[in-house]
């Protein structure tokens, strides 16, 4: 144990000096130049417009189709933690010049020309809403708005790229007035702590000297030939008493504060008091079970009554594909602890969205590192199983899902190719993500599986007869009523924060309610864990004694609903073949995890639910 803890520590010190640079602060003096850069250009959702279509995938901000700006000396990439490359982020240096303290106005940037046929490119990102995202100090920029609801002003990251008018024509924006607030320090040091932009469209007569100040048509493309775009920028600085420890809070604005609270207050009043009488009913059942079994001598004549002391003898009678069962309940159980230990790291404050792509490689390498448990748990549900071939077991658990999953994403990755978009992952990215793996999970793995394979089996209460019983027709309806309802309520526990994780996942918006994200899935889990108590309990009774493989798909279940809502009940249109199949293939693989996820902790409870009761029962 010691040695896991301290590789894991390891890495996340790893990490931390891998995205240090955004983590502490800059100071500026007056007149150093402080740079703006650019990120990928994003889709999203307009949520006024109830027939937009939304688009799922980005463009990189120099995408020669838009003919931006690019800096003196050429564009260059900036370096970035493997989590942002993987989820999108492509930052580069621009053109823009900010010295700190030095208001200046009405600066050229260039004159781009933007033929006809990227015109029409150009004119749809408009008008789908497409959102540029550039970067000053690390903090976004951003639009400065005020939430109708609740009246409290904040920063909403990102701007788009233009707007259309009531005819449907599209203006891209091509004068940026940047507003950066500074904070100065004691020390006579300056340090950035918010900016916004307020982006125009003005349609210029000269290129070289354009005049920012007036109000003039907006720009629009030209129907007969080239377009002719002068980008200009004027930059305020403004000085603000927002600290620097504190220049996030207005980014991260909640949108329904109030709904939210509600739904979940709402949910866990049932859930709680759901689970405190489920749990007492059973509990009373069970021990009148065991002290009746205990008493009764299994030849009397009341043998009907008995109910699951019954199949004692088969209980532990090894399912049907015991291999397939226990690699898959490794790979849930690595995905839990990463789901977990995330949430955790979170919500402590670790992984704020200030800290630009530390979430996503804490969930990548937290994932790579705990392929140790989740081997371990693999190799134990084998041994438990009565499996003898624990090599192909050792080998199967760090590959099968994590390939499954390689799979799909560069299948995936084929479409962002084939659509242009900048969130293809670039091939060497790829091979980073298989190195990792290879050296670091899987050896890992490897480690845990040989713990497992070392550690004696669990004593079993009660041996498992030759030959084996014939299991009564089911009771069918008696099933499924409860499983039926009890993926409801573990679903509703999710379902709640689907919205805000989508939002976050397809359009961009900063995710960072962790606590709320923490206590729903405990919440899930909980109502999982209940729910497959019963239906186990439930089946032992109607003598039924394959309780493995069905207590994985009650907890897994939950996967099917996750991708029906993400199918049907998603309120928003996907625009193009390409958005569908990505919307598809990340729905599916994200409903794949919570449901390895939630199977694993639903037969790891009735594991240990059976062997408990069967414990307290005597056979002979
Ligand atoms: C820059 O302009 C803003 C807005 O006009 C003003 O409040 C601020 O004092 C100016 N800053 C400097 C350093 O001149």
């Amino acid at each position: 144990m010691l040695v896991t803890t301290s590789i894991l520590l390891a890495f996340v010190l790893c990490t931390q000096a891998f995205y240090l640079p955004g983590v502490a602060p800059t100071s500026y003096q007056q007149g150093d130049e402080v740079s703006l850069f650019v990120n990928h250009i994003t889709p999203t959702l307009r949520y006024e417009d109830k027939d937009a279509k939304a688009s799922m995938y980005s463009y990189g901000f120099y995408n020669p189709k838009f003919h931006f700006c690019e800096p003196e000396g050429g564009k260059k990439k900036q370096s970035e933690p493997l989590g942002s490359i993987i989820f999108g982020d492509r930052i580069y240096n621009s053109g823009f010049q900010l010295k700190m303290m030095e208001n200046t106005t009405c600066n050229v940037l260039c004159t781009s020309t933007v033929p006809k046929k990227d015109a029409a490119f150009f004119s749809k990102t408009i008008r789908g809403g497409f959102q540029y995202n550039w970067l000053i100090d690390g903090l976004p920029v951003a639009r400065q708005m005020v939430d109708s609801k609740t009246q409290t002003s904040f920063y909403s990251s990102g701007f788009n790229l233009g707007y259309d008018d009531d005819d449907n024509v599209a203006h891209p924006y091509n004068n940026f007035k940047l507003f950066v607030e500074y904070h100065l320090r004691s020390d006579g040091n300056y340090r950035v702590v918010g900016v916004t932009v307020v982006p125009e469209s003005i349609a210029y007569e000269s290129e070289t000297e354009p005049d920012c100040s007036t109000s003039k048509d907006a720009v629009s493309f030209r129907d007969d030939g080239d377009t002719k775009i002068t980008y200009t920028y004027s930059v305020f600085w403004i000085p603000s008493d927002t600290v620097w420890a504190t220049r996030w809070d207005k980014y991260l604005h909640v949108y329904d504060p109030k709904i939210q609270w509600f739904a979940l207050v709402n949910f866990s009043i049932i859930v709680i008091a759901l689970s405190v009488v489920l749990s007492h009913v059973m509990l009373k059942t069970l021990r009148t079970d065991i002290s009746t079994y205990n008493e009764l001598n299994l030849d009397d004549d009341s043998l009907d009554e008995v109910g699951w002391k019954l199949i004692s003898g088969d209980i532990f009678r090894p399912p049907k594909n015991p291999m397939l069962l226990s690699v898959l309940l490794g790979s849930g159980m690595q995905i839990l602890l990463m789901t977990l230990t995330t949430c955790g790291f979170a919500l402590i404050g670790l992984l704020s969205p200030s800290n630009r792509g530390s979430l996503s490689t804490a969930m990548f390498v937290l994932y790579a590192v705990f392929g140790f448990a989740g081997s371990f748990i693999s190799g134990f549900v084998y041994k438990f199983f009565k499996g003898e071939d624990w090599r192909t077991n050792m080998i199967l658990t760090p590959l099968m899902v994590p390939a499954i999953i390689f799979t799909v994403f560069i299948f995936l990755n084929f479409f962002l190719v084939f659509a242009k978009s900048s969130g293809a992952v670039p091939f060497g990215t790829m091979l980073a993500i298989i190195a990792i793996w290879f050296i670091v999970s899987v050896p890992l793995s490897c480690v845990g599986s040989l713990l497992a394979v070392r550690r004696p089996a669990i004593e079993l209460p009660c041996k498992v007869n030759q030959i084996a019983r014939q299991i009564p027709p089911a009771v069918v309806h008696e099933n499924s009523i409860p499983r039926l309802g009890g993926r409801n309520i573990s679903f509703g526990a999710i379902a709640i924060e689907m919205y805000f994780i989508y939002n976050s996942l397809w359009f961009s918006r900063i995710y960072y309610m962790f606590g709320f994200l923490f206590f729903c899935l405990v919440l899930m889990l909980v109502t999982t864990l209940l729910v497959t108590l019963l239906i186990t309990y439930f089946s032992l009774c109607n003598e039924n004694y394959r309780w493995q493989w069905q207590s994985f798909f009650v907890g897994g279940g939950i996967s099917c609903y996750i991708f029906a809502h993400a199918l049907i009940l998603s309120k928003f249109k996907l625009d193009g073949m390409v958005s569908i199949m990505l919307y598809t293939g990340y729905s599916l693989l994200l409903a794949v995890g919570v449901g390895l996820l939630c199977g694993t902790v639903s037969f790891l409870g009735s594991l240990f639910f059976v062997l408990t009761i069967y414990k307290e029962i005597k056979v002979d």
